[in-house]
């Protein structure tokens, strides 16, 4: 969080204490979207730009970038040559290796690199002790699967201008590399996908001397400013220099000691209307283009992890976190990329029929969106995903980034935040109110005012006398603590975390290589960097329950300002030429730094006391491709506004199909104060969303949900049991994106990769495999909504099981007064809930559930999971879980449960929570749409475990619309044992 504009007296105290501390230092109070740059006033950027647009605007314009002859050789899955770019008329080249990799998993990655930076060939200027390498270290914080080379991968082509690799799945994957120029055609059953370089864009800016300027250059370059319109056409314009060798914003200047360093390529999607991912931005989630007209940006999107407080909405512009992997979407065919770099980095996005060179393409008539990335520094390294599904692409992407963590079940239940819980009674209070109103919550979380003067690993001995008498409080009914902690250490005296941080050289260091020291909320303060083994060990140290005294058994963290925020540095963080563990500069590695600290705590929250292992939960703001192994985030900072609500929606899917599905907005909206019909309305929205978290800041008013008075409190409370009726629904959902990367709330697109009518709607979703669909609403006054609907399906409403008039590709209204969600069950699944409600998940744990078996339009099958395990420790992994498939089968009237995965009772030797699990049972199965036939019958045969036995079953007719339901009671069956149920 960041203070607002207004400042509550309780602020004053802090500046009073900075302006004591700094004269000359001013914090930011109202960071406004002129702090950001645009890309104009980013060198690399501006200049990429302007190469595209002279490229784009000639004619005869040629790619100066060509493969030397005879350089290419192709092995083991593997095609190695060396780009030659040609850098003035007399022909002289610079010499870019790359590496073309065919892996086993049927992507493709490019690599291309700078000989002389390799060898080290280059001088820095300003004494500066950065690297001299171009950033190759990406890989190793990023990737942790999926390189196996293909070794099947073959040249099925070659002669002296290209060759032609055919790789992947039955080697319906091809990708022709063409020579002069260089480009890349990637193919999948014979048709163009994805091209490289297909409009010349690619851009690898040389190393070269500064060269000092002689007074009579410098006016031959005013001369070459006033050239006639007509030279500028024919001639190659020269290159802008402004920016090659430093550059101010706001008051900072960058010292570049590497002068200008950026990699940019397009991208083209041959045939594809729709492109999505790159998050973190405000806006929908089918990406918007990027360079002017009608209802586009003007502005590229940016990628550059900063602390944007008060984020304006349909905006390019960069939030908190960036992933920058995006997914091409047409009818039936869906393809991808991952730009691997962490600098600082611009997309821009355009749509058209045909392309600069439209022969090329071999289609017609289609659009196709072609896409031009720019990025600061470092290694030029794209992932080519051939798909052909969304689903594809997410387990492609899984592989090579990891899968989001298996959370703890609590991780799942409503979080209760504020800035700030100002006193451990205070936290207990709430508590106790949270129960009294029957609010079902899991964790209460303490912001910065919890600590002594924002000094980490404390707590305020004034207001927190009691922190572990608080912490059993909340123990006593499965509950836990999150507290803050973030990556600015207070640089003050008599506090033994920074002195260690200085005694042990543990932080980022300045362009000079002394400790970098900066200004966040302790005031004056120096930052771990957590790229240092050293410093991540260290740092586990401090989370040891005797070094962080006050935390206990259930008390976990939250990573916040981990960009990171620095408030009195360039655009709110580190000075770009500040150096990291290895010398390389903060320039290179930005977009990584939240996601080396996050892990970093999450790895010291696995060593706090020996022999106890359970799953970590860390919270962080800032991301890269590869956090989701390591925690959820919050897509930070919001205001208590409708629009916002809205906002959220499409940003929580965008982290999905994106790889790092653990996410949610605050709910309620953090700075400002929510009318109660919002704030009612957020609740309903947050239920959905996978993290789900009240938080409210500093100024805003007390808003806990039983605070709200009725009908508000009711309705609330309502949404927070739904939520937590579902949580072993939701649960399955995590288990199969920890499996294979599926997103946990799911676009159209995604389930109905065919249907186009979705391909742009971005405000309802499923929840998991469920067939549950939501449609939150997120508009003042609204009492009803329409949903669009992806398929002939029947769907019913969830509460009153009323079979909704559908048909395919159109919207039907429904009704929404304020106590209603429109959320409906599609016909076909089954899914699973705990129906008791109870104070917190952990007291749901040995609940029996209830099965909700929706029967598909023709009788189809209805099908459905439901994984189960400890819900806090690693022993899942050693098979300590229960994973069930339901069928049920109407021609053959019968539900049956098997293994979902096949295993038989001896393929597990059962552990403890097993064991305990016997008693665990399903207690009773709503069918929704039962066949009219089951009327008068009252029994169900029931076979498990070598026994048959009878149950009861109550079958209410169809009615007013209303579909027929049956429910079956007191079944008997143990949730973890084959069972089948007869209904003949
Ligand atoms: C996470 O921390 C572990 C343990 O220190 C380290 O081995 C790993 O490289 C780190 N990964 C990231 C992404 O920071």
């Amino acid at each position: 969080m960041l203070v607002s504009g207004s400042l509550s007296t309780s602020w004053t105290a802090y500046l009073g204490l900075l302006s004591a501390l700094s004269a000359t230092f001013v914090p930011s109070v109202a960071v406004k979207e002129h702090d950001f740059k645009k890309c104009h006033q980013s060198g690399f950027c501006a200049r990429n730009r302007a190469f595209a647009d002279h490229a784009l605007a000639t004619t005869s314009w040629q790619s100066p970038y060509n493969i030397a002859p005879e350089s290419g050789s192709f092995k083991d899955g593997q095609y190695q040559a060396t780009i030659l770019k040609t850098i003035n008329d007399k022909g002289e080249t610079v010499r870019l290796p790359i590496t073309i990799s065919f892996l086993e998993s049927g992507t493709a990655r490019v690599t291309v690199d700078e000989e002389k930076r390799q060898k080290g060939e280059i001088e820095l200027r300003h004494n500066s002790k950065a690297r001299k390498e171009r950033y190759n270290e990406a890989e190793q914080w990023v990737i942790v699967g999926g390189l196996t080379l293909d070794k099947a991968a073959k040249v099925d082509y070659e002669d002296k201008t290209q060759v032609t690799v055919k790789f992947g799945p039955s080697s319906e994957f091809e990708a022709t590399i063409s020579f002069s120029p260089f480009s890349i055609d990637f193919k999948r059953d014979g048709h163009t996908h994805v091209k490289l370089n297909d409009q010349g864009l690619l851009n690898i800016e040389h190393w070269r001397p500064k060269i000092e300027k002689t007074e009579s250059a410098a006016s031959e370059e005013t001369k070459e400013g006033e050239t006639k319109e007509q030279d500028k056409k024919e001639k190659p314009k020269k290159e802008d220099e402004s920016t090659w060798w430093d550059e101010t914003f706001g008051g900072n200047t960058d010292s570049k000691p590497r002068g200008p360093e950026s990699v940019a390529l397009d991208i083209s999607f041959v045939g594809y209307e729709h492109v999505y991912g790159i998050p973190s931005h405000a806006g929908p989630l089918s990406l918007k283009q990027t360079r002017g007209g009608d209802g586009n940006y003007q502005e590229p999107y940016r990628m550059y992890n900063a602390d944007v407080f008060e984020y304006i909405l349909d905006s390019p512009m960069t939030l908190y976190g960036s992933i920058p992997f995006m997914q091409a979407h047409s009818k039936d065919s869906s393809v991808g990329v991952f730009w691997l770099n962490a600098a600082e980095t611009w997309v821009d996005i355009t749509k058209g029929k045909g392309s600069k060179n439209p022969l090329a393409l071999g289609t017609k008539a289609k659009t196709s969106t072609h896409t031009h990335w720019i990025s600061e520094s470092g290694l030029l390294d794209v992932f080519v995903l051939l798909g052909p599904t969304p689903k594809d692409l997410t387990a492609r992407y899984g592989e090579l980034t990891g899968t989001t963590a298996m959370p703890q079940e609590f991780a799942l239940g409503y979080h209760q935040c504020r800035w700030n819980y100002v006193s451990d009674e205070d936290v207990r209070d709430v508590d106790r109110k949270m129960d009294k109103f029957k609010m079902p919550y899991d964790v209460i979380w303490l912001d910065i005012e919890y600590t002594d003067e924002k000094k980490y690993f404390t707590f305020d001995k004034h207001t927190f006398p009691d922190p572990i008498g608080m912490g059993k409080q909340l123990d006593s009914h499965g509950r836990k603590l999150v507290t803050i902690i973030d990556p600015h250490i207070k640089n003050v005296d008599n506090y033994p975390v920074v002195a260690e941080l200085k005694s042990k050289d543990l932080g980022v260091k300045n362009k000079e290589g002394n400790l970098f020291e900066g200004w966040c909320w302790p005031g004056s303060s120096h930052w771990i960097d957590a790229f240092s083994p050293a410093a991540r060990e260290w740092w586990a140290s401090l989370f040891k329950y005797d070094s962080f005294k006050g935390t206990m058994e259930n008390t976990w963290i939250w990573n916040d300002m981990n960009e990171p925020s620095v408030f009195n540095g360039p655009e709110t963080t580190m000075p770009k030429d500040n150096l990291h563990f290895g010398n390389w500069e903060h320039r290179d590695v930005h977009n990584l730094n939240g996601m080396t600290f996050q892990n970093a705590t999450y790895h010291a929250l696995t060593s706090r006391k020996p022999g106890e292992l359970r799953r970590p939960f860390v919270l962080t703001r800032a991301f890269f491709a590869g956090s989701q192994r390591v925690g959820a985030m919050w897509t930070g900072d919001n205001q208590a506004a409708w629009d916002h609500l809205e906002a959220s929606i499409p940003m929580v899917l965008s982290q999905g199909i994106s790889g790092f599905p653990f996410a949610g907005a605050d709910v309620g909206g953090f700075f400002g104060n929510p009318e109660k019909e919002l704030l009612t309305r957020w609740y309903q929205t947050g239920a959905f969303y996978p993290f789900f978290r009240g938080h409210a800041h500093i100024d805003a008013r007390r808003r806990e949900p039983y605070l709200a008075g009725e009908p508000y409190t009711t309705i609330i409370g309502a949404a927070l049991r739904l939520r937590y009726s579902l949580l072993p629904s939701w649960y399955t959902a995590f288990r199969q994106a920890h499996v294979d990367g599926t997103p946990i709330i799911k676009p159209m697109f995604y389930t109905h990769p065919s249907e186009e009518g979705g391909f742009a709607i971005d405000d309802q979703f499923f929840v998991g495999n469920t067939g549950l669909l939501a449609k939150p609403i997120t508009q003042k006054d609204r009492v009803e909504v329409d949903i669009w609907i992806p398929d002939s399906e029947v769907y019913y409403d969830y509460f009153t099981y009323e079979v909704v008039p559908t048909s395919k590709g159109k919207s039907v209204t429904l009704d929404a007064p304020l106590e209603k969600i429109p959320l409906l069950m599609r016909g076909g699944h089954i899914l699973a809930r705990r129906d008791i409600p109870r104070r917190s998940s952990a007291l749901m744990k040995w609940d029996d559930y209830t099965l909700v078996v929706t029967v598909g339009r023709d009788g189809k099958l209805a099908e459905g999971d439901l994984y189960v395990d400890d819900g806090e420790s690693f022993d899942y992994q050693a098979g300590q879980y229960i994973h069930r498939r339901f069928v049920f089968d109407a021609a053959g009237k019968s539900i049956v449960s098997v293994d979902a995965e096949g295993r038989s009772a001896k393929d597990v030797q059962e552990g403890e929570w097993m064991k305990k699990m016997r008693q665990v049972g399903v207690d009773k199965i709503v069918i929704v749409g039962a066949p009219a036939a089951w009327a008068g019958k009252r029994e169900v045969t029931v076979e498990s475990e070598g026994k048959t036995w009878s149950a009861k079953m109550e079958f209410t007719p169809a009615m007013k619309g209303r579909g027929a339901f049956a429910v079956v009671k007191k079944l008997g069956v143990r949730i973890g044992a084959d069972w089948k149920i007869s209904f003949a």
